[in-house]
């Protein structure tokens, strides 16, 4: 059973470039809990250093579509974006240092984020960005 399934209702935002990247990240959540029902520590490594890159790479996308549109809301979008890039670093360094393990309850949460952040945060920039 997947985590989380991408529809457009509940998360298109009107920029396919970004709604893309965002179906590729449920995809990597939905492996990374996989990994983690399957309890296999080196898969579970594997899963979260994708994923993480990931959405370190489209945060980027997002940020730099916003810089060229002059997005008002840019800085409240920023603030959230790297304080859950903080949150998974610290994650990703303490379970390669064998200090933390990657449970249901490290999906679940980054599952509520995206289900908070791309309706609430994500979504209002379509308007301006699907207009560059
Ligand atoms: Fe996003
Ligand atoms: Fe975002």
């Amino acid at each position: 059973m997947s985590l989380i399934k991408w529809t457009s209702e509940e998360y298109g935002t009107g920029v396919s470039q970004h709604d893309d990247e965002h179906k590729h990240l449920f995809g990597l959540l939905n492996g990374l809990h996989a990994s983690v029902a399957a309890g296999e520590r080196g898969s579970i490594g594997r899963a979260l250093d994708g994923l993480i890159a990931f959405v370190a790479e489209h945060f980027s996308a997002e940020e730099k579509n916003m810089r060229k549109a002059s997005y008002p809301a840019l800085d409240q979008h920023l603030m959230e974006h790297e304080k859950l890039v903080k949150t998974c670093i610290n994650l990703q360094q303490q379970f390669h240092a064998g200090t933390t393990e990657i449970t249901t309850e490290t999906t679940t949460f980054l599952r509520d984020w995206l289900k908070q952040h791309i309706p609430n945060v994500d979504r209002k920039y379509g308007p301006t960005l699907s207009a560059i």
